[in-house]
Formats: C-alpha cells, structure tokens, sequence
C-alpha cells in the first residue's frame, strides 16, 4: 500500500450519515439527517427532549434501523444481522444513561464477557485487557465486586471501560451522566475528557454544557428530527444562531 492510500483512509470521515430518514409509525423523528464525523472528533449533540437525539445515535450502531438514506462507518455501509452486525456493535461502543450492566456477573466478568464472545480473546487475555481498563477509569479495586456494590458513578465507569474492551473505534455517549447523583458526574465526565484527549471519535449527548465547552470540537443543535444548527462550542454558546437554539440555551443556562 502506498503512503497515499494511507493518508486518504485517515482523512475519510469515520462516520457519515446521509439523507437518513427515520419515523416511528406517523412520527418523523430524523429528517434527512446529513452529518460527517471526522477521525478523533468529538461530537457533542444537544436539543430538546424528543428532538431524537437518541434515536440518532442508535441508528450509528444499528440499534435501530433506518427508512432511507445510508450509513457507514469506516468506510463501510451498516451491515444488516448476523456476525457482521456483531462486529459493528463492537466497533461502535455504546454508553447508555442506565448502566446495563449484568447484574449477577461480577464487575471484571462483565468487562470479559464479550471480548471472550464476540472478539474470541484468550480469556487470560481478556482478563489482563479488562484490569488494564478499570484501573485506567479508576475502578480496579471494585473487579470482584457485583455492579449493585458500586456507585452509580462507578458504575457508569465500568459501562465506559466495557465498551472500551471492544478496541472501539468510535463511541456513542447518551446522556452518560443524567442517572447519576451530582457528585458523581465529575468522575465519569473526567474519564470522557481523557478519552477524548487521547483521540478517541466521540458522539455526547450530554446536558452538561461545561464538558461541551472544554471537550468538543463542534456541537450540534436538534431539534424535531433536524440538525438545526451546528458551530463550534465557543461559537454555538455565545452566539447561537437559531431562535430555537437560543430558547433552549435560555432554559437550560438559567434554570
Ligand atoms: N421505540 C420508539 N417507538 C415509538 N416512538 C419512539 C421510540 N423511540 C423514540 N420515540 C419517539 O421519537 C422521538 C425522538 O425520541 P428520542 O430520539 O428518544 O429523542 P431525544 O433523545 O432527543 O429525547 C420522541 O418523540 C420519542 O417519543
Ligand atoms: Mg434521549
């Protein structure tokens, strides 16, 4: 392979979407969505509650499904099933605001499972992987404990170091930091900014306007299925542009 070809493979966005379409029965929640991810980029992703924010994202790892329009990552167009699919989700780690963690497994076989499973790792190796990650977000203490004897925020730290087990290359955050008592956001928004330091491809939907400001690099404004609006932080929060980006940065900044 010559230099070239490596240099235009790491200058293709990571993620496109484009002209995706999504309803729910009569509802259009994504209306002709276009939006590139650039490798390393990280996305925040705000609007109002409903504007489909979520739904977005989990059409990025084919949690649910699209109407029209395509999307790849890397490059490649979401596979439909099977083993493919699989790999997908893999590659596309997914934080959700409820833990999801398996609740009868322990905190470090919940970090192997499907690095053993889905990835076929060695279980030794999984096992070195996974110690490796919990200590890297500060939890490696808790890998014999069961998730019910962690903190949420802990909780939510071992979800991240999950995802992270599966060598993802980009990852889905959604409203990471909603469940958890306030003195618990600052530990998990805190393993988010080193990841996002280190260059990992990040998509936020996150209500926490401070982790917007000092970690992304652009952030988007929903609204009714739409991408209204899209800046910089700096930008989008001194001078947002649209009527509805300003109402909701009104209600939200002063609240
Ligand atoms: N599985 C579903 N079935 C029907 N309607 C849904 C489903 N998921 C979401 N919706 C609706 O789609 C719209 C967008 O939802 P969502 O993507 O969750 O918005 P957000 O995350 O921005 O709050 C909302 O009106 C919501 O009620
Ligand atoms: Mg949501």
């Amino acid at each position: 392979m010559t230099e070239t070809t490596v240099d235009d493979s790491q200058r293709t966005p990571l993620v496109v979407m484009s002209g995706v379409n999504k309803h729910f029965g009569a509802l259009h929640v994504l209306q002709d969505v276009d939006l590139e991810i650039a490798r390393g980029e990280v996305v925040v992703l705000i609007g109002p509650s409903g504007s489909g924010k979520s739904t977005l994202c989990r059409t990025i790892n084919r949690l649910e499904t699209i109407d029209s329009g395509s999307i790849t990552v890397d490059g490649r167009p979401l596979p439909a099933e099977g083993r493919e699919l699989a790999r997908l989700r893999a590659e596309v780690g997914m934080v959700f605001q409820s833990f999801n963690l398996f609740a009868h497994k322990t905190v470090l076989e919940n970090v192997v499972l499907a690095q053993v499973k889905v990835r076929k790792v060695p279980r030794a190796e999984a096992e070195q992987t996974a110690r490796t990650l919990l200590d890297r977000v500060g939890v490696g203490a808790q890998a014999e404990k069961y998730p019910a004897q962690l903190s949420g925020g802990q909780q939510q730290r071992v979800a991240i170091a999950r995802a992270l087990a599966m060598k993802p290359k980009v990852m889905l955050f959604d409203e990471p930091t909603s469940a958890l008592d306030p003195e618990m956001v600052n530990e998990v928004l805190e393993v988010m900014r080193s990841l996002a330091a280190e260059g990992m491809t990040m998509v936020v939907v996150t209500h926490e306007m401070g982790f917007a400001r000092s970690a992304a690099n652009r952030v988007l404004f929903m609204a009714d299925g739409r991408i209204v609006e899209e800046n910089s932080p700096e930008a989008f929060f001194t001078a947002p542009r649209s009527d509805r980006a300003k109402d909701f940065l009104s209600k939200i900044l002063h609240h």
